[in-house]
């Protein structure tokens, strides 16, 4: 097994509470073990064009309480190319990074795993993105904080929706996952939660409107995931359908990928981090670091990246029992 004396970290695809958090753990653990830590800047773009810098304990002092990311991050096209990801090998080289850490949702890990079976290169990911879609974690970085800054986003519109007795559909993100929308539905006390996993028909919507407006309060407060047209869609069906309800949209966009991290995201960036190096100690490589029970786990990539992660039938018969 090939010895590690340098790794180089970096965050990919969109930002998540809790990845300074986790630079900084990974940044520290890697000293611990007297490795030389490179960060690596705007995800793959900056390890393409050579942007990263030699990170010593300072550069993550401050960091643990701040969301987005300090090392920044993108999406990178470059990257989807074989001519790319050479260049970003080039970096590898030319800096002697042994292994590299990757903070990233599905998109990222792909592309870390790609990376590591072109190049024989050991990597390592951690699931950082707020929509908690990777398979075999039961969370992922930044969704936690997500979910109760949608929360409290539904909270304020409730005190509206409840004042003009209106229908509300909150549209969150999520990208092709319900978690967000269904959890802060619960969360939040909303009458109903429309996500990707289950069927939603005209009918259904009008008991989930029915519900709202029977608990005499006449106001109703639905959460819609992103994917297939999301809130628009649900309240134009709704308006042409029911034209005695008085229906708005609120779309609570990129302001749920913002904020300082909850105690639980910090907590969970901070064992990830280190367990990511434990791994490559431990001689672990293209796996992604996942919370399993409160345990930390090893996914093969390949697998987490591939597998859809199902929503638990539970939680949809929870709220459907508490919004009667
Ligand atoms: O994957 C995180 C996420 O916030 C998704 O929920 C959302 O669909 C997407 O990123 C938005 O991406 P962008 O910030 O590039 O518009």
């Amino acid at each position: 097994m090939q010895s590690i004396s340098t790794i180089g970290v970096l965050t990919s695809g969109g930002d998540a509470p809790g990845m300074n958090a986790c630079v900084r753990a990974v940044t520290r653990a890697a000293i611990y073990q007297g490795w030389k830590v490179y960060g690596i800047y705007r995800g793959w773009e900056g390890l393409i064009g050579g942007d990263l810098k030699e990170f010593t304990t300072e550069s993550v002092s401050s960091t643990i309480q701040r969301g987005g990311t300090i090392l920044k991050t993108a999406r990178s096209e470059a990257f989807r190319t074989p001519e790319g990801r050479a260049k970003a090998f080039e970096t590898i080289k030319r800096y002697n990074i042994d292994a590299l850490i990757v903070i990233g949702g599905n998109g990222s890990l792909a592309g870390a795993d790609q990376l590591a079976r072109e190049f024989d290169l050991p990597v390592i990911g951690i699931p950082g993105t707020i929509d908690n879609d990777l398979y075999g974690t039961d969370l992922t970085l930044g969704y936690d904080t997500a979910l109760n800054t949608i929360m409290k986003c539904v909270d304020n519109i409730r005190d509206t929706a409840t004042s003009h007795d209106r229908i509300f559909f909150v549209e969150v993100m999520g990208r092709d996952a319900g978690f967000l929308a269904q959890n802060s539905a619960i969360a939040a006390g909303a009458e109903a939660a429309i996500i990707p996993e289950e069927n939603t028909d005209i009918d259904q919507l009008e008991q989930f409107i029915e519900r709202g407006i029977r608990k005499s309060k006449n106001s109703s407060i639905v959460l819609v995931s992103e994917k297939d047209g999301g809130a628009m869609h649900y309240a134009e069906r709704v308006r042409t359908e029911y034209p005695q309800f008085d229906v708005r949209v609120s779309i609570l966009g990129h302001l749920q990928r913002g904020g300082s991290p909850t105690a639980q995201d910090r907590i969970l960036a901070s064992r990830m981090g280190v367990a990511s190096i434990e791994a490559l100690v431990e001689g672990q490589r293209n796996v992604m670091i996942g919370v399993k029970n409160d345990e930390i786990v090893y996914v093969p990539i390949a697998k987490a990246i591939k597998i859809d992660k199902p929503i638990a039938k539970e939680l949809i018969n929870v709220l459907s029992i508490l919004s009667i």
